[in-house]
């Protein structure tokens, strides 16, 4: 998983978006805004999966599929709806089996975004209350198990004043050390 600055620049999310010179974001910097992640190779990567699945308590999983030919009509508007800046009350856990995909998420306190390039091994863990959003690259397809703890409450909290105050949010922003 590579991680760097989104350059900010108009133009379609899928493209990288990397700044001219890149720059990076480093595993610190990740672990600083309580990004979690593993590299497990996807050949025979289901007893690693469990291992890591077992110790966080990730008792259900399912697969996600998202293509463009999947999707068909719907696809840019999905598209789309993925990439609204949100927030959720739990984990996001996603283990990519295949394709790739950015995932940005909000830097605090800079409120810059760091994106961050997923592929095939990639297993990463995107905390509650923290503001990400999610696009496929130029690829058009990923395929990712999500895991979670009990029943999947992956509604997305848009970005705004009610979310600001939402529990989950101040809890998160406390963790990282910004906030009272
Ligand atoms: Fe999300």
């Amino acid at each position: 998983m590579r991680a760097y600055y989104y350059d900010n620049l108009p133009g379609d999310q899928r493209l990288a978006h990397d700044y001219v010179p890149s720059r990076p974001v480093s595993a610190e910097k990740l672990t600083q805004i309580n990004i979690k992640f593993w590299q497990i190779p996807v050949e025979g990567y289901e007893p690693k999966v469990d291992a890591v699945a077992k110790e966080r308590g990730y008792k259900n999983r399912d697969l996600i599929n998202v293509t463009k030919e999947g999707l068909g009509d719907i696809y840019e508007e999905k598209i789309k709806s993925f990439f609204e800046e949100h927030m959720h009350e739990d984990e996001e856990i996603r283990y990519i089996l295949s394709g790739s995909g950015f995932f940005d998420v909000r830097e605090s306190p800079s409120d810059e975004w760091i994106r961050l390039a997923v592929e095939p091994g990639d297993l990463l863990v995107i905390p509650a209350g923290i503001y990400h959003r999610f696009t496929l690259d130029e690829n058009n397809a990923i395929k990712a198990l999500r895991l979670f703890q009990d029943e999947p409450k992956w509604i997305p909290y848009n970005r705004g004043p009610e979310t600001e105050v939402n529990v989950h949010r101040i809890q998160y922003l406390k963790t990282v050390g910004v906030g009272a």
